[in-house]
């Protein structure tokens, strides 16, 4: 079997399975946001992407698909219920989103993770090249950079944590604190959103652990005696801002916005909410808030339109069903007790759009609003912005979404402060086109500055110094792919 000097794993690969057609179906690119930010680093290094095809039980031989060398993991329907939406998504998420839904804690689900955490670690060390560089993404895959170092010493490690860490207090209460570190620490460089998830576990590991840690670089006790450091540091992700700024400039998404405009009967005001079905968007709070000005007669429903789309998200998940049900009667009772004939209160769409769609949308909104209660980025904050070619429209954004610490222009909001949010919709409604411009243009500055390949390149330097003063003598053929790629990156920007 061939081998790569560049190595993605992630809970998903960035195909899935079409099978609308009936039968076994073909494969199509996934759309989201973490293929098109490592793509042009898979390509230029010839990489391998370890993952899950996305549905339980399919069995694939590694395959060559658009450019990119891709690794099946096959995951069984138990694999699924225990690995992905028991400890991922019912452990893992719910505690490191501040507990807005109870984590459950179950030992066996544990052992599923454990189990299939292995089985990626695996895949991974039988395709990385010796000296090599693999790169693990998120929070379902945690343990997989200790596992793969102690499979195979001679890579380079890194680890990018796409959601929060959640602070101390809080995590203490896994019952497997201890190993969710040690298995990080696997890595060479462990990359966070904000600087405030990297503090986080720096601390959890000093209280857990007692290793040393000084400014981000972290001793942990090497296999073979002695140290090495292991850097934990902010690497805030971004998107393509380029083919967002592309799309927006189509005539036919211009046109399509303008349409979408008529559809919703052409009012005053479009605000719109594009979220994953999550109880992390806050949500509820976001048409809680919207209900009640209409409520009190500070927003007609003439006048202002909110369109929510709720992409389906893990749907046998407990949290999620309960959720849906109660986003779906909110929406029902605000429609039921204020729509005219004409105009729609709230326009509520339980469906996921290709992008050409949601960039028209971008354009039709004049208020973007992000209300997450706790959030590692929120991409569709940055995708709102770069969309916005016109230098119009008003980013209302919740300072517990990772974007705000970039985003300083937009209008930011406590989600919890239903008042406060009442507020900020007003102020945004009535903002000032010169207002919105000046805003705008400083939030469009940061993310043309800054877009995923910066971020990809950002880390992967890092990881590349981390690796030559870690095991000189070791990483000199994944520093040479990696930084090869950083430095192709960098002749294009
Ligand atoms: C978040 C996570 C990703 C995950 C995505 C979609 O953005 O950080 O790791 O892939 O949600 O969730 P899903 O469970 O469908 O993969």
């Amino acid at each position: 079997m061939s081998t790569a000097d560049f190595v993605v794993v992630a809970n998903r690969l960035p195909v899935d399975r079409n099978t609308d057609g009936g039968g076994d179906g073909e494969w199509r690119r996934s759309p989201g946001g973490l293929v098109t930010a490592l793509e042009p680093v898979m390509r230029r290094t010839e990489g391998a992407w370890v993952g899950w095809p996305g549905k339980p039980d399919l069995e694939f031989e590694p395959f060559d698909f658009d450019g990119m060398h891709l690794v099946p993991v096959a995951l069984s329907a138990a694999d699924v219920e225990d690995y992905y939406e028991g400890f991922s998504n019912d452990t893992i998420w719910p505690l490191y989103h501040d507990v807005i839904a109870a984590p459950r804690y179950r030992r066996n689900w544990w052992e599923a993770y454990q189990r299939v955490n292995r089985r990626f670690a695996e895949a991974a060390a039988a395709v990385a090249a010796d000296g090599g560089t693999v790169w693990v993404q998120d929070y379902q895959l945690q343990l997989v950079p200790k596992m793969l170092r102690d499979m195979r010493p001679d890579l380079t490690i890194g680890y990018f944590h796409h959601i929060p860490f959640p602070a101390y207090g809080l995590y203490s209460q896994l019952p497997w604190r201890k190993q969710v570190l040690e298995g990080l620490l696997g890595a060479d460089v462990i990359g966070f959103q904000r600087i405030a998830d990297a503090g986080n576990f720096a601390r959890a590991v000093r209280r857990q652990l007692r290793y040393e840690t000084k400014a981000s670089g972290i001793r942990v006790p090497a296999e073979g005696g002695g140290h090495r450091t292991a850097l934990a540091k902010a690497f805030p992700i971004s998107i393509s801002t380029d083919d967002y700024i592309e799309l927006a400039q189509r005539p036919d998404i211009q046109a399509r916005a303008a349409e979408i405009r008529e559809d919703l009967g052409n009012p005053k005001t479009v605000l719109l909410g594009v979220d994953r079905l999550d109880y992390t968007k806050g949500i509820r709070h976001r048409l809680k808030a919207f209900g009640e000005l209409i409520e009190d007669g500070r927003v007609s429903v003439e006048d202002a339109t909110l369109v929510q789309v709720a992409s389906p998200s893990r749907e046998r998940v407990e949290s999620y069903v309960q959720l849906r049900d109660e986003i779906e009667l909110t929406v029902a009772r605000i429609n039921g007790d204020h729509d005219t004939w004409g105009h729609s209160a709230i326009r509520y769409m339980h469906q996921a759009f290709p992008r050409e769609e949601m960039v028209a949308l971008y354009l039709a909104a004049d208020i973007m609003l992000v209300t997450a209660l706790r959030d590692g980025m929120n991409l569709v904050a940055k995708e709102y912005v770069a969309s916005r070619i016109d230098n119009r429209g008003v980013l209302v954004l919740s300072e517990f979404a990772g974007a705000a610490d970039e985003l300083a222009s937009a209008v930011r909001i406590n989600p919890h402060d239903i008042d406060g949010m009442k507020d900020a919709i007003v102020r945004a409604i009535e903002m000032p086109a010169a207002e919105q411009g000046r805003r705008m243009r400083a939030l469009r500055k940061r993310v043309r500055e800054h877009d995923v390949e910066d971020w990809s390149r950002a880390f992967l330097d890092a990881l590349a110094s981390a690796a030559r003063s870690n095991s000189p003598a070791h990483s000199a053929a994944g520093a040479r792919a990696i930084s090869t790629a950083a430095t192709e990156a960098e002749h294009r920007a």
